[in-house]
């Protein structure tokens, strides 16, 4: 593939693929990449009450999807592999990893920053594709990348959506059908907050109604609804840059994390 000359992508997931993943093949594609996609169910990044047991694991699918965006290679290694006996390294990113999805689920960055890492180091991509789907994560991504030196070009994709604006997922397998029902006023929420601010109003105001109604249609616990700055994930009480509305919450036993740009009305 080297030899060949066209930039190699690296889309690093962990399978249960959906449109979502699809869309990342694509824009690597469209950039004249050969895409490696890598599958690995990262036990480091998850906590010790989570769903690792639980990820859904699909790999003939999975491959057959692969095969129809045309990725060139599939990079699916074991757990002995990516994390022998004597394995003693971790990453740990300061903070733009610290609030948010950091503090709900301690250890969580950590782990994606090695993983990934040890990714970037097995396949040695040009560039790497990440949704922004999990904004905080990207953001986490980007920082190791400069302070780290590492030299691949780091893109962000907007996040693919359900017909009802629900982001895919591969955790949305878990809802039953009524959960999946009551998901929608996840992104509804944020967009009517993403709005109201957009439009000048009080974004105290917008991130309270939006969690009220959250915790109305059955959201529980709900770990937050913040408005940040785009680049730190710093919150920002008032709109004078980039910003994101991120939020986090479950439903029945489902964590479902959704962010949208907030941009001021012209
Ligand atoms: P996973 O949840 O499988 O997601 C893999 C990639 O797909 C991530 O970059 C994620 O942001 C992106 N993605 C997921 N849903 C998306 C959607 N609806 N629209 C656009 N992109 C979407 O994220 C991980 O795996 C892991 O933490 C990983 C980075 C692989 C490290 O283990």
């Amino acid at each position: 593939m080297r030899i060949s000359g066209a930039p190699v992508a690296l889309v690093p997931t962990m399978g249960a693929l959906h449109r979502g993943h699809v869309a990342l093949v694509d824009a690597a594609r469209s950039r004249g990449c050969q895409v490696v996609v890598s599958i690995f169910v990262n036990p480091t990044q998850f906590g010790p009450n989570e769903d690792l047991d639980a990820y859904p694991r699909r790999e003939a699918a999975d491959v057959a999807m692969l095969e129809a965006a045309g990725a060139a290679l599939l990079w699916a290694p074991d757990v002995a592999t990516m994390y022998p006996q004597d394995f003693a390294t971790s990453i740990s990113v300061g903070g733009v990893s610290e609030r948010w999805d950091g503090a709900a689920r301690p250890g969580h960055f950590a782990g994606v920053a090695t993983v990934v890492t040890k990714l970037f180091q097995q396949v040695k991509p040009d560039i790497a594709f990440f949704g922004e789907k999990d904004f905080q994560q990207l953001a986490v991504i980007r920082r190791f990348v400069a302070d780290l030196d590492i030299d691949i070009e780091i893109i962000g994709v907007p996040t693919q959506r359900d017909d009802d604006g629900l982001a895919l997922s591969s955790r949305n397998a878990y809802l039953s059908p009524e959960e999946r029902v009551t998901a929608r006023t996840l992104p509804r929420a944020l967009g009517e907050a993403a709005a109201a601010i957009g439009r000048g109003g009080d974004v105290a105001a917008a991130l309270a109604a939006a969690t009220a109604r959250l915790a109305e249609a059955g959201f529980d616990p709900i770990d937050y609804v913040a408005l940040v700055d785009a680049a730190t994930l710093e919150p920002v009480d008032r709109l004078d840059g980039p910003a994101r509305l991120i939020a986090a919450a479950k439903l029945g036993g489902t964590r479902l994390i959704d962010n949208l740009a907030v941009e001021p009305d012209l």
